[in-house]
């Protein structure tokens, strides 16, 4: 059964492509473009506390009046183990010590996940109606009130049947149908799941009879034609993420740029170990190092990632293509250099969507 108003139309965006919510990559700037070209423009603010986001809402505003996608992330707070976590530290020592770097003595959280923020009115209170989702689960009741009374649209991402299921018994608008080619973190909600297992394109095809709900596609998009293949197989609107990364818009650090310039017929890989949360990245000598030296037992997200975040500070810029994590969606070879309204335009074209077209429009 579908809803009889098409997704984009009730967002007010002319065409059904978003560019992901990614945190420490996506800028107001890059937003902005994508919202003038006519896509959905996102911000993701899961690893920024708070306090700032008024900053960047204002820096988007001030160039853009289309709405705007907003993400956090809901995941379930980390549970500390000692002995599990001194494993972790004493496996990775060697890579600090090579740097001549302090180990840190313990793993701790480098961000509070966003069911634990208690005033949501006050840091989102500029913000206009839009859409707001969720990675890693799913925020408290009260919490998705505050935001529909703001005017927002609430989204959230899934991997799987299971997680789709409790989505929508939560009562979201939409869910963001995330594929195994997807890069960097992908959403399951227990945290130490293995990642997404289904193609974006099976997955969404799984998913569609399934559910009324608005569906938007995500992972290994790199074309207009991938694009216009998902929005045929049923999506409402189709999320790109690594294809922003070369955007000058984009905050993507110099080390990762030059990484995927190069790293062409170089593969992804899907880990669990940069972060605790299986994410889709290049392998590196990071990458290795973990797979190798690290217990088999991963503490849970976040606690692993602040040692990857901590590890790239301590590294020289030699040797952070190296030491840092690259997240990128498979097909990254595709992506291509060029300001995000011009590759959105390109996006357009190629999905034989530039001429006005609107969609979200499938048969009943
Ligand atoms: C560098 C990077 C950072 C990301 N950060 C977030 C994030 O903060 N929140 C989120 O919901 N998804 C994030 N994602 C995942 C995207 O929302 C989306 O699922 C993914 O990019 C789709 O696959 P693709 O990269 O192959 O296009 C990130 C993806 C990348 C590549």
């Amino acid at each position: 059964m579908r809803e009889a108003t098409p997704l984009c139309d009730r967002l007010g965006i002319p065409y059904p492509l978003f560019q992901a919510p990614m945190a420490g990559v996506a800028t107001p700037e890059l937003a902005a473009a994508v919202g003038q070209a006519g896509g959905l423009g996102g911000l993701g603010l899961g690893a920024t506390a708070p306090e700032h986001w008024a900053a960047l809402l204002a820096r988007y505003q001030a160039l853009c009046s289309a709405p705007l996608h907003l993400n956090f992330f809901c995941h379930a707070p980390p549970s500390t183990d000692p002995n599990r976590d001194q494993a972790w530290l004493s496996a990775c020592a060697p890579l600090f010590e090579a740097l001549g770097a302090a180990v840190p003595p313990t793993l701790s959280p480098p961000y509070e996940p966003f069911s634990a923020l208690e005033d949501l009115e006050a840091p989102l209170k500029s913000l206009r109606p839009g859409v707001v989702s969720f990675h890693f689960g799913l925020p408290r009741p009260d919490q998705m009130d505050t935001l529909r009374r703001l005017g927002q649209r609430l989204l959230v991402s899934v991997t799987n049947l299971d997680d789709a299921r409790v989505a929508e018994a939560a009562g979201v608008d939409g869910l963001i149908v995330q594929g195994r080619e997807a890069g960097g973190h992908h959403s399951v909600f227990s945290g130490q799941a293995e990642g997404s297992v289904h193609s974006t394109e099976a997955f969404l095809r799984a998913l569609r009879p399934q559910t009324g709900l608005p569906l938007v596609a995500a992972g290994g998009v790199m074309t207009g034609q991938a694009l216009r293949k998902l929005l045929d197989a049923g999506a409402d609107a189709v999320q790109l993420g690594t294809a922003f990364l070369l955007c000058p818009e984009a905050s993507t650090p110099p080390a990762q740029r030059a990484r995927l310039q190069r790293a062409k017929g170089e593969k992804t890989v899907l880990y669990r170990g940069f972060s605790g949360s299986p994410a889709r990245g290049l392998a590196n000598r990071l990458f290795h190092h973990l797979a190798g030296a690290c217990p088999a037992e991963v503490p849970p997200y976040p606690l692993p990632y602040d040692l990857s975040k901590r590890l790239a500070a301590a590294a020289p810029a030699g040797a952070l293509e190296d030491l840092s994590v690259c997240w990128a969606g498979e097909g990254f070879e595709a992506l291509r250099e060029l300001p995000a309204a011009t590759l959105v335009r390109a996006l357009l074209e190629e999905a034989r969507l530039s001429q006005g077209k609107r969609i979200g429009v499938h048969d009943a």
